[in-house]
């Protein structure tokens, strides 16, 4: 039976951020809500209905999920495992995130969003190295839009970069995005200045 009195998952990721993930959940949630605006903004900048771009709101919010799932996976690892292994294990998010996901009601939008959202256009992503429009649509644009949101926001270790910086940035790696998507992203950015 349940109780009211504690919150022990709140507690549990914590505790396991602190040890190798660096979780933190306030930074998450943010992260989330800030993908999720822009990725209905470019949606809706590249003619998509209403029912698209609100899932892909659902999506923006839930794409990073996964990484809830991951703290199970490396609770009961050593404290300082090789870095190569803890790449790994944070390589699976988008995969945890999907399984995690799909018998919850979502659409498949939504799902296909979250699995292939580290997936790069010219096919160098994961989990699955889908290259080009056999990424789909949904994913692409969440690609573009976390991309941004993580470089323009703080970090632990870094500062957020200025828009025109991140744009520069991501310009360096344009292989790895849709160019529709990109220049529809660059629109809305630049109409939110
Ligand atoms: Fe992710």
């Amino acid at each position: 039976m349940q109780t009211a009195e504690k919150e022990p998952g709140q507690a549990e990721i914590f505790k396991s951020g602190d040890r190798l993930l660096d979780f933190d959940l306030s930074e998450e949630l943010n992260h989330g809500i800030a993908v999720s605006n822009l990725a209905y903004a470019v949606a809706a900048e590249l003619g998509q209905d209403e029912e698209f771009c609100y899932q892909m709101a659902i999506a923006g919010m839930l794409h990073d999920i996964g990484k809830l799932k991951l703290t199970d996976y490396i609770n009961g690892q050593e404290n300082d495992p090789l870095l190569i292994e803890e790449l790994k294990y944070v390589r699976m998010h988008s995969s945890l995130g999907y399984e995690e996901l799909k018998d919850q009601g979502y659409s498949e939008l939504v799902l296909q969003s979250v699995l292939y959202h580290h997936e790069n256009y010219d096919g160098s992503g994961y989990p699955s190295n889908l290259r080009g429009d056999s990424i789909p649509l949904g994913a692409r644009i969440l690609r573009v839009c976390d991309v941004y949101a993580a470089l323009s926001s703080d970090r632990p270790y870094r500062k957020a970069f200025d828009v025109s910086t991140v744009i520069e940035l991501m310009i360096d790696e344009i292989k790895n995005f849709d160019m529709e998507v990109f220049l529809a992203f660059q629109r809305v950015v630049h109409n939110n200045k």
